[in-house]
């Protein structure tokens, strides 16, 4: 059996979905790895680190998907709206892939996957649930782009984030605000902290709160009342338009006394929330820099535009797009280990079995037996006609 590792194609793209150190696990479950040559070398794990490890390399894309039982990839067609396409007549009947697929936002990519009789799962719908925690793309990915967003606005900013009593005066420290707490949030609101920056933070998750506080950071408490804040999965709830119009208000004034804003606000399958109108930006001090995590949902600010860094008003208003992507090593690597972890979930006597009974597995296969088998994308697909 074998589990085979393509290049990622997507321009740019520097990830890798499987890194030598998890081909042990793998060969211990009876599988052997097929990677495509060079397919590490922009993550930091050249050919040779691969081979040692056991692996065998192929020389082209077409050979590893020909003799893989599964694929792994991290971006698949779908959320590879480049590329990705070209995989299609690669890919043949109950072969497996898995990766990330944006099964809601791209449904009708699934259903061409769903042609090729593959069996796809999807690693962005996995269940928050404890059992799947070492299994979450997601949240591995969001810790990253947490992390580089901080190191891009300390970057960006004109001023330097911790204090400092020096001989030429004191320095006061940066004032950083997050919003958002999830995930990527707080590991910003950790890297901000360790830069030494004064950092406080917002989310309308009242559960957030707890873990603002343990990590050093002040909570924003704003005189609003969220309905049904959060969902039985743990995300964001959407809240209708006069909940965001108040909190816009009530967030002014914070936004306005900070140098950095990082955001990261998102509910899922829907455009991310507007929290920084263009307003807001304007009253915000020159220099100040704003991260926009949310950027490839449409953005939490306003003026935020996706994949490029604009000024406006004097504020430098980054639109972040696969900030984890920019991290190769450890973002390959941390990848790499959930899909490892939800591969070796699948099997059953060194097969892969398909068991419907376990939540995991439900929720994130898409298709199966020529058929796009999951019922959020098969109502996403419904809904378009
Ligand atoms: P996300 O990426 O969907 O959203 C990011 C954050 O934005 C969330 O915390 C959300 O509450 C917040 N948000 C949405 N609308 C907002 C608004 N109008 N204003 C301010 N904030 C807003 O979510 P993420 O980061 O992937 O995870 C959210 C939650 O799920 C966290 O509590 C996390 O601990 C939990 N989780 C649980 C896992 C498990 O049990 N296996 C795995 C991963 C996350």
């Amino acid at each position: 059996m074998i589990v085979g590792v393509p290049k990622e194609s997507f321009p740019g793209e520097r990830r890798v979905a499987l890194v030598p150190a998890v081909i042990p696990a793998l060969a211990g479950a009876g599988y052997e790895v097929l990677v495509e040559s060079g397919a590490g070398a922009a993550a930091g794990y050249p050919d040779a680190l691969y081979a040692d490890k056991g692996a065998r390399l192929a020389p082209s894309r077409a050979e590893v998907f020909a003799a893989a039982d599964a694929v792994f990839q991290v971006l698949c067609h779908g959320a590879n709206d480049r590329t990705g396409r070209a995989d299609l007549p690669l890919l043949r009947r109950d072969q497996v892939l898995i990766g990330f697929l944006r099964p809601l936002g791209s449904p009708e990519t699934v259903r061409e996957i769903a042609a090729t009789g593959a069996i796809a799962f999807a690693v962005e719908l996995m269940p928050r649930i404890s059992r799947a925690q070492s299994m979450d793309a997601l949240s591995a990915m969001s810790t990253v782009a947490g992390y580089k967003a901080v190191l891009l606005a300390a970057a960006t900013l004109p001023r330097m984030f911790p204090m400092l009593m020096t001989a030429a005066g004191t320095v006061t420290p940066a004032r950083v605000l997050v919003i958002g707490a999830g995930v990527a949030g707080l590991q910003a609101i950790a890297t901000a902290r360790k830069l030494g920056a004064v950092v406080s933070a917002y989310d309308v998750r009242p559960a957030a709160k707890e873990h603002v506080l343990s990590l050093g950071a002040r909570f924003v408490e704003l005189p609003l009342e969220a309905a049904d804040a959060e969902d039985a999965g743990g995300y964001a709830r959407a809240q209708d338009a006069l909940f965001y119009r108040r909190q816009q208000e009530l967030l002014a004034r914070t936004v306005a006394e900070s140098d950095v804003v990082i955001t990261t606000a998102a509910v899922p399958g829907r455009k991310a929330p507007v929290l920084i109108t263009a307003d807001m930006v304007r009253a915000m001090a020159p220099g100040s820099v704003i991260v926009d995590l949310a950027a490839e949902r449409g953005g939490n600010c306003e003026l935020t535009g996706a994949e490029e860094t604009v000024v406006r008003h004097g504020v430098t208003i980054v639109g972040a797009v696969n900030l984890a992507g920019t991290v190769p090593y450890h973002a390959s690597q941390m990848y790499a280990r959930t899909l490892t972890a939800f591969f070796l979930h699948l099997l059953k006597d060194g097969k892969i079995r398909v068991d419907l009974e376990d939540e995991i597995t439900r929720e994130t296969l898409l298709t199966r037996g020529g058929e796009v088998v999951h019922p959020r994308v098969r109502d996403a697909l419904a809904a378009k006609g």
